[in-house]
């Protein structure tokens, strides 16, 4: 079969996938962008979302080996914003006409199931924006209480569907628990986000096939690919980040394999290109994820280094990206952008 037929197949296998993240031809390369691209504007259309990103703490009680926010990390200053800073940078993503708040931490116990769920309460007072949690794992009961509360949807990356690699990776965590924690958070009516990290130490190409047929399993509404970055005090401080070709590759088979679901453009990609936005948009992506978390905590939410625009004003970032969208023919979403999956089914 030869790679058109492939790109147009219904449905891919995983020796499939495989070839597609092995292609090394730039041509080929580029043919496989293209079919992202006519996918993502078949089920996204041309409309990019923005999500505005609030990181209210870098404090975590996990230690993941690859993350600059793990507990061990004795050379990171730690910072936690109060509910009402929250709320307060919530107004702000608001008044920029952003329609989605991410809400992301370390996993941080401090706060509670109340102070999330008052958090969650007093932002949906303001205007009917989504609220995203990004939170890590919590208690099932935790997740029902917040959904209550106003949550609409939930990110809990499942980072590698091999569950060898994942118990190393998490120090004996079990990829099972995180995916029972991802299929109830679906069960009881969130939006649900996950995704992999690539260019893992010891991660192969089969791997990353397995975690776009994880996300393919999982039936999700938001999928994101995001290259590994060094981070310094981390035990991988020393091995080398993801290449920038095989991010968007990823991106792009997730794009033909997954369709009717949102995938971001990740900070981490622009972090390791500079034009890393632009390219995800153009290789399937549909969403962009500013972070307006405000100084001077935004500096220390070091998951790895020298992160994209982290010196930049947050109010002057919604300006920046509608110039980069529309340099590619793109718009920017007016709407909360909610799962693709909606509005098939209904
Ligand atoms: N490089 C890239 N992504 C990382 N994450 C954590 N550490 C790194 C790193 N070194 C991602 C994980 C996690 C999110 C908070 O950041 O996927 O879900
Ligand atoms: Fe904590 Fe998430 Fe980083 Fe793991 S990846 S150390 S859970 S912030």
């Amino acid at each position: 079969m030869n790679l058109r037929e492939i790109l147009y197949k219904p449905e891919l296998t995983k020796e499939e996938i495989v070839y597609l993240l092995s292609l090394t031809d730039e041509e080929d390369i580029n043919k496989l962008y293209e079919r992202a691209d006519e996918v993502r504007k078949e089920y996204c259309g041309d409309e990019v979302h923005l999500r505005g990103l609030i990181d209210f703490s870098n404090y975590c009680e996990q230690n993941c080996l690859y993350c600059g926010l793990r507990l061990d990390n004795k050379n990171l200053s730690r910072y936690r914003m109060t509910p009402d800073e929250i709320i307060e940078t919530a107004k702000h993503i608001i008044n920029s006409g952003i329609f989605t708040i991410v809400l992301q931490s370390g996993e941080d116990s401090y706060y509670d199931t109340d102070v999330i769920a008052y958090i969650i309460y007093s932002i949906k007072q303001i205007a009917d924006v989504a609220i995203t949690l990004c939170l890590g794992e919590r208690g099932f009961n935790e997740y029902q209480t917040w959904k209550i509360a106003g949550a609409d949807r939930y990110l809990l990356k499942h980072e590698t569907a091999n569950p060898k690699l994942y118990s190393i990776y998490h120090l004996h965590q079990q990829l099972n628990e995180r995916l029972a924690h991802i299929r109830y958070l679906k069960k009881i009516g969130y939006q649900v986000g996950s995704g992999n990290i690539i260019g893992l130490p010891m991660q192969t190409i089969e791997d990353i096939a397995d975690d776009i047929l994880l996300c393919k399993e999982l039936d999700l509404d938001m999928a994101a690919f995001g290259p590994f970055i060094p981070s310094p005090y981390t035990p991988y401080r020393n091995k080398k980040a993801a290449s920038v070709d095989l991010t968007l590759k990823t991106m792009a088979v997730a794009r033909i394999v997954l369709k009717a679901v949102h995938i971001p453009a990740t900070t981490a990609l622009a972090t390791i290109d500079e034009n890393g936005r632009i390219k995800g948009l153009k290789a399937g992506a549909n969403v962009v994820m500013p972070d307006f978390t405000p100084s001077p905590y935004r500096e220390k939410y070091e998951i790895y280094a020298n992160r994209r625009c982290v010196g930049d004003d947050p109010r002057s970032c919604r300006s920046c990206l509608q110039l980069q969208i529309e340099s590619i023919g793109r718009k920017i979403s007016t709407s909360r952008g909610d799962s693709l999956k909606m509005k098939i089914d209904s």
